[in-house]
């Protein structure tokens, strides 16, 4: 594709291309923020970090010209803001599956944060056998003349939804969302397994927290 075939970047909105990128990666900092601050508060709290990792990246504009297209939307800017939920993404890596859902909770009742959009793929896992909690949010972002709503998705899960996300995604590139019928079940198999060890992980932390608060 030429460059100037795509109306999300050629040199009459380059201006405002960067100034809406910057938008979004100050949403991602404001979010990053308050997660840290959750993470900090609930280790205070209860004692251990419910949060492994969390990563963050912003759409390259090849994804979200590709995404628009798919939606049967022109490559605007305007419909970029409107119509893609993604642009600014954060992934958080709990510990427990308990964890996730407190954590949804936390952020969910912030009053700067309007929840948009929830989708539990943990309770009504997908076909794949992909599991994460996801919400779309709005983050008010101060700027010197005006303060903007801006999205972000959030998904939550577990170091082994996590592992078992990042694997499927390899093989979904792999065979261009196309896998073989077996791997799709030893996928499916993997997922089943994935719940087991995150119930049985669980539990065992339950126990170590009673422990712990029987010494104490
Ligand atoms: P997208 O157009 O892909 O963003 O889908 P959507 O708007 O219907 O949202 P959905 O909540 O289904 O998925 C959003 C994101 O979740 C994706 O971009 C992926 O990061 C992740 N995701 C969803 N389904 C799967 C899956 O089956 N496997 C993996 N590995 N990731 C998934
Ligand atoms: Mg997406």
């Amino acid at each position: 594709m030429a460059e100037n075939d795509n109306k999300l970047i050629n040199d009459e909105s380059i201006e405002s291309w960067n100034a809406v990128m910057l938008i979004y990666g100050s949403a991602i900092k404001e979010m990053g923020t308050k997660i840290e601050i959750l993470n900090d508060e609930f280790k205070h709290v209860h004692q251990y970090n419910p949060i492994e990792y969390v990563k963050t990246r912003v759409k390259t504009p090849e994804s979200i010209v590709k995404k628009l297209k798919r939606y049967g939307y022109e490559d605007t800017i305007q419909n970029m803001m409107e119509y893609c939920n993604d642009i600014a993404g954060v992934r958080i890596v709990c510990s427990f599956t308990s964890d996730i859902y407190r954590l949804a909770d936390m952020i969910g009742r912030q009053s700067d944060i309007t929840v948009i959009a929830v989708k539990d793929y943990i309770k009504n896992p997908k076909e794949s056998g992909y599991k994460s909690y996801h919400m779309i949010v709005t983050v008010p972002i101060f700027l010197s003349d005006r303060v903007v709503e801006t999205k972000v998705e959030i998904q939550i899960r577990t170091i082994a939804m996590d592992f078992w996300a990042s694997l499927e995604h390899k093989i979904y590139y792999k065979f261009e969302g196309h896998a073989p019928e077996y791997i799709s079940k030893d996928l499916q198999e993997c997922s089943k397994i994935v719940s087991e060890l995150d119930e049985k992980m669980l539990q065992l932390n339950e126990v170590i927290q009673e422990a712990k608060a029987e010494q104490e």
